[in-house]
């Protein structure tokens, strides 16, 4: 059987504490007649608004932290005061901060065991440029992402943790990538979770697509057996379009 499903919305720079609130409200009216058992769904504003988003029905989620718990650490937050306000989940390792804000498979591996420690769940995100899927070295930097930013790392049960293939060239673009492009990088990531963690948690950690995700696209994506779900961004900021996922997904769950 497939794990259950997630659909996670990353809000990125988008929606302060009274947008955050208004949405949160909504969404968990909305969100009445899809039953629990059938997917996650997660909403990941930036940390100002994590307090005015109240999450019932659904969880919420940050989108960085920082591995210390305390200290001369300026601008930073940590997982202890993400746990402090009942966050569920953190985004960690998604490319725009690898890109634009120097983060490296050590950082990330550093925040995905402090989450763990605190018992936050991470969402590690992994996924290859442009170059690298031309150069036809795709498998390997994901793998090499996920080895890195999973050293020395144990879960209780394998709900503990989320994966999200991201693959950079899609994100923000309208590329999508194909079911089937999405579907082979999964199955390199399933391979190389069984092997990390054993079989039984490795096949049944949830491994996210992400990258232009939409309406029309999620059907196809979610037909491949080794997709568990989406990291959305752009099309998470409109909860209808936001909750028109989430049904579609629900919908497909016996
Ligand atoms: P997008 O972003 O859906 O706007 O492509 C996805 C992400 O960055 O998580």
């Amino acid at each position: 059987m497939k794990p259950r499903p997630i659909v996670a919305g990353n809000w990125k720079l988008n929606k302060g504490p009274a947008e955050a609130r208004a949405f949160g409200e909504a969404l968990a009216g909305r969100l009445g007649d899809v039953p629990r058992s059938k997917v996650d769904v997660i909403v990941a504003p930036p940390f100002v608004s994590l307090p005015a988003l109240k999450p019932q029905g659904f969880f919420s989620g940050a989108q960085d932290v920082y591995w210390e718990d305390k200290g001369a650490f300026t601008g930073e937050v940590s997982p202890a005061m993400l746990k402090e306000i009942g966050v569920d989940y953190c985004i960690v390792g998604h490319s725009e901060r690898r890109q634009l804000f120097g983060e490296t498979d050590r950082t990330v591996n550093l925040k995905v065991s402090a989450l763990l420690a605190k018992g936050i769940r991470p969402i590690l995100c992994v996924g290859e440029k442009l170059e690298e899927r031309k150069a036809g070295i795709m498998y390997n930097v994901v793998r090499f992402q996920l080895s890195a930013g999973l050293f020395d790392v144990s879960i209780k049960n394998p709900e503990d943790i989320v994966v999200a293939y991201e693959p950079v060239w899609a994100i923000g673009t309208g590329n999508v990538a194909t079911p089937q492009q999405a579907e082979d990088m999964h199955e390199v990531i399933r391979q190389s979770l069984e092997k990390r963690f054993g079989i039984d948690d490795g096949g049944r950690i949830r491994i996210l697509y992400g990258g232009s995700v939409n309406g029309d696209n999620i059907e196809g994506l979610m037909d491949k057996d080794q997709i568990n779900g989406a990291l959305v961004g752009g099309v998470s900021l409109d909860l209808d379009k936001f909750i028109s996922i989430i049904n579609l997904i629900a919908k497909r769950e016996k």
